[in-house]
């Protein structure tokens, strides 16, 4: 059955939403919209109120579009505040029964999830790292197979209460209310990346505005997952104080004359730069400005290579033959595929939201990859859901519960 679904992605920059129809095949954006985020510091609301004006603009924008009011939401959350902790989940298949059913998926993941946590944390998402059935790794999925038991590495994502909180408080005063949270690297990887990336072995980073997040995907499945409090506004601070300007100055000059490699740069024009307090402009060299962003986007991209070496992984062709997938904002950077090439040593492309599934026109830009990714999660979810029911034997009285999320037709 069609259900309407609703996903924001509250940003440090930005908020974006879209509101798209979910049918069994796919999911059929009806409307988006996207506004400059404020009270919003890496990727946490510190300011309740400014968040929530941000989030009222996005979502009113798409709900105009798509002539619909959307009373409840898919909403992302991420960053370096989001820890993630390796769990095992195990349980017993019923003798009578001995096969996996979607009710025994769901008793694993509860089992993995039961593992004491820090004060004033939560779970707020998991995922599947593999499925172990009667000893047997590397399942894809264990739905229908006989079994006496179902092991599971997962992933948990662990997050503090107050953190979570606020968030949840800005949506509900713009009128919303969260049903499902999603944690924004699986958002992105689902947007973006592809099946065969999955697959081979992949590592996409997403460079936003206050967070670098990075997740590794290798055999199908999320292996690893880490982020940097350091993105997009760490550059344009740099550019402020190594030229002296008022942020917004920087901000402009970055997204018009910023490149990330000095190297690349073809003609090193003169640009011409305001002073703060009506001080007399200033020329510098192009290269001068590539040179600031150059460095810091380097060290960003360090930290994260020294966060996966940490953990083990190695950074070659061998472990990432799809290499690496770059996302976010600050990836519209010009010559940010050659800086990252050169400093982690793969194969590098940029991933939109349109690359996996059809999507319009002025959606595909790096605003939209995390809303429409927990779209594409919740939507799976869901189905999965009305299986559970079915398993545990009730009337899926789930979509009934879905109607109500949009009110009425404006
Ligand atoms: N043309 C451009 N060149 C360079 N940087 C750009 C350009 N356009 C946008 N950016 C940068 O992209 C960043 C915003 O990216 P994005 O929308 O992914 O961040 P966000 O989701 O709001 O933040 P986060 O995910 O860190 O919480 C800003 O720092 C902005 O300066
Ligand atoms: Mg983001």
């Amino acid at each position: 059955m069609d259900e309407i679904l609703a996903g924001i992605d509250v940003g440090t920059s930005k908020t974006a939403v879209i509101i798209a129809e979910s049918t069994n095949e796919s999911l059929n954006v009806q409307g988006f919209g996207v506004s400059q985020t404020s009270g919003v510091v890496r990727g946490i609301v510190t300011n309740i109120e400014k968040a929530e004006r941000g989030i009222f603009r996005a979502l009113s924008m798409a709900e105009k579009q798509a002539q619909l009011k959307v009373k409840q939401v898919v909403v992302s959350f991420g960053g370096s505040q989001t820890k993630m902790i390796k769990s095992h989940g195990v349980i017993t298949i019923p003798k009578e029964r001995g096969t996996v059913n979607y009710n025994d998926r769901a008793k694993l993941i509860e089992s993995a999830k039961s593992v004491p946590l820090p004060q004033d944390a939560q779970i707020i998402d998991y995922a599947i790292n593999d499925f172990i059935v009667d000893g047997a790794r590397g399942i894809d999925d264990p739905i229908g197979m006989s079994a006496s038991k179902l092991e599971g590495d997962v992933l948990l994502f662990v997050t503090q209460t107050p953190t979570i909180s606020n968030l949840m408080k800005a949506l509900e005063n713009a009128n919303v209310i969260p049903t499902d949270i999603i944690v924004s690297p699986l958002a992105s990887a689902n947007a973006v990346l592809t099946d065969e990336e999955k697959e081979l072995g992949v590592i996409l980073i997403d460079i936003g505005a206050g967070n670098t997040d990075a997740v590794i995907y290798q055999r199908n499945h999320p292996q690893f997952v880490t982020s940097v409090p350091y993105a997009g506004e760490s550059v344009t601070h740099d550019l402020m104080v190594g030229l002296k300007l008022p942020k917004q100055s920087a901000e402009e000059l970055k997204q018009k004359q910023g490149c990330a490699l000095k190297d690349g740069i073809v003609e090193d024009i003169d640009v011409k730069i305001m002073g703060i307090g009506g001080r007399e402009p200033r020329i510098v060299k192009k290269s001068f400005i590539s040179v600031i962003i150059e460095a810091r986007l380097e060290e960003i991209l360090s930290m994260v290579a020294e966060q996966i070496n940490k953990n083990g992984i190695e950074l070659n062709g061998e472990s990432f033959p799809a290499g690496i997938v770059l996302t976010g904002g600050t990836t519209l950077t010009s010559q940010i595929v050659f800086l990252v090439e050169r400093i982690l040593k793969l194969p590098v492309r940029i991933g939109l939201p349109g690359d996996r599934n059809p999507i319009p026109d002025g959606m595909n830009t790096p605003d939209y990859h995390i809303a429409w990714g927990s779209l594409l999660i919740a939507s799976q979810r869901h189905n999965f859901n009305e299986m559970l029911e079915l398993d545990r034997g009730k009337f899926p009285v789930f979509w009934n519960r879905i109607k109500n999320w949009v009110l009425k037709k404006l």
